[in-house]
């Protein structure tokens, strides 16, 4: 079996068609960056400021936190489980671990089908970003005004927006397919920490310099509850799956790379609890400049594009250039990430080469980003451009309820042997473990998910 990690470009691993051949992480860390590099990304600075500040603040913040504790890292643990001793794909592993066939692998399908839709409209917001970093080459320069409007010229212009996902896609392309061992791995031990020093040094620089610090801490940590509303709190579940890459098997495809030595739980651990601290520093370093500017915290998608700019206007490219290659580096390592599993389940169980599959995959995911891209385009009847209706139905349906499928297979019908052999002990941890995802996991995604639907009985809905 080879040992390289996944992405490894080797004949081997390319070649092999069935799961025999599938490499393991090479070292512990690698495994560790790419699931922080999976989680961490557009989600934790573009997305998660934004939402924030479009339901009000506090609430929104706190609501998002207990899913996190109660939802997300006991699903982090289930689907590590569940790769790592499946060694497989998501479709394949929830067959393998049931039976041939088993209705369950219906999950893997609709995490398959989550990655094809959220990857099209990431790579859209991507593209921004890139785009971004040329702008901050040329300078920010203008009146606040003018630089804030260089944004809606930019999400204005079809040419520039496909041009700019063509170039993210081609680069998500490149890597799945030539392997990252050498690449990705290794410029993400240099440039996550990068990335993490750049914002703790921009939410300083917030907390101290600027007058909105204080304003900034008040709206992310104040809990007014008067914004939130049902659609809210399903937001707050639904941006918890998404910002930990969950619901969608992304942690069973990279758990199926680990070994059997490294500790899961613990791993699950730190790669939940970074995520929520980058998502935290991204906002308070982001809400402090709104602040500080008098700027409106509901900027939906724009937010930290309008943002920011302001504020590097007077630090310079210096501050600027590397916090947009940074924010493009973070969407790679989860673009990819989304990319495997497409892939994975069609080198696997279709025994399709990792080219093949990474480039006819690729370019069909491209082509329905183009969607997203214009932002003219609406779907037919509904008034909601493409963007907002993947972006909501994937987070706020896809991933939660492939995420209450995925905990009820494995608290319900996976072999305790099997389950508690990847935990690693029998005792009060993994019985706690069990317990959650047993009751209080399933219940609260399913309860808000009925809540966002506004079903939930004994609720006053007022319409
Ligand atoms: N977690 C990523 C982010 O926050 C997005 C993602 C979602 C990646 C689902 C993989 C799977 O940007």
């Amino acid at each position: 079996m080879a040992n390289g990690p996944v992405f490894d470009n080797s004949k081997s691993e390319a070649t092999h068609k069935g799961p025999l051949g599938r490499g393991n992480w090479a070292t512990h860390i690698g495994f560790i960056l790419a699931a922080t590099g999976s989680a961490i990304g557009l989600g934790n600075i573009w997305k998660f400021p934004y939402i924030t500040g479009e339901y009000g603040g506090g609430a929104f913040v706190l609501v998002y936190l207990v899913c996190v504790v109660i939802v997300g890292l006991p699903l982090m643990m289930a689907e590590l489980i569940i790769g790592r001793r499946a060694q497989q794909n998501p479709v394949g592993a929830f067959q393998k671990l049931h039976r041939e066939g088993s209705p369950w692998q219906l999950v893997g399908w609709l995490g398959v089908a989550s990655g094809f839709v959220i990857l099209s409209y990431y790579s859209v917001v991507a593209g921004w970003a890139l785009a971004y970093i040329f702008k901050a080459i040329a300078g920010f320069q203008g009146t606040a005004e003018a630089i804030q409007g260089e944004f809606g010229e930019l999400v204005g212009s079809p040419g520039q927006s496909i041009l700019y996902h063509t170039i993210f896609m081609a680069m998500c392309i490149g890597i799945v397919i030539g392997g990252i061992k050498r690449g990705i791995e290794r410029w993400s031990k240099i440039l996550m920490p990068a990335l993490f020093a750049i914002l703790i040094g921009l939410a300083t620089y917030g907390l101290v310099y600027t007058e909105g610090g204080g304003k900034a801490l008040a709206f992310l940590f104040k809990p007014d509850f008067s914004k939130l509303g049902a659609e809210g709190v399903l937001s707050a579940l639904g941006h918890a799956f998404f910002t930990l890459s969950l619901g969608m098997g992304a942690m069973i495809t990279y758990g199926s790379y680990m070994k059997r030595d490294s500790k899961l739980v613990r791993d699950a651990i730190a790669v939940s609890f970074l995520d929520t601290v980058v998502a935290l520093v991204a906002g308070i370093a982001i809400f402090s400049m709104v602040f500080h500017f008098g700027m409106e915290p509901g900027q939906s998608v724009g937010l930290i594009f309008k943002t920011l700019p302001v504020l590097f206007e007077q630090t310079g490219p210096l501050v600027s250039v590397p916090f947009f290659v940074l924010l493009t580096f973070a969407a790679v390592t989860s673009g990819i990430s989304l990319l495997e599993v497409v892939v994975s389940y069609f080198v696997d169980r279709r025994g399709w080469s990792r080219i093949t599959a990474t480039l006819v995959l690729g370019i069909a995911i491209y082509l329905l980003g183009i969607f997203s891209a214009v932002s003219a385009w609406s779907v037919p009847f509904s008034g909601k451009g493409f963007f907002d209706l993947f972006d909501d139905f994937s987070t706020n349906y896809m991933l939660p309820i492939g995420g209450l499928l995925t905990c009820l297979f494995i608290a319900w019908v996976m072999k305790d042997k099997d389950r508690a052999d990847e935990f690693g002990s029998r005792g009060a941890l993994y019985m706690g473990l069990k317990f959650f995802l047993r009751y209080i996991t399933p219940v609260a995604v399913l309860a808000v998910i009925l809540h966002g639907l506004e079903l939930l009985p004994f609720m006053e809905y007022g319409n």
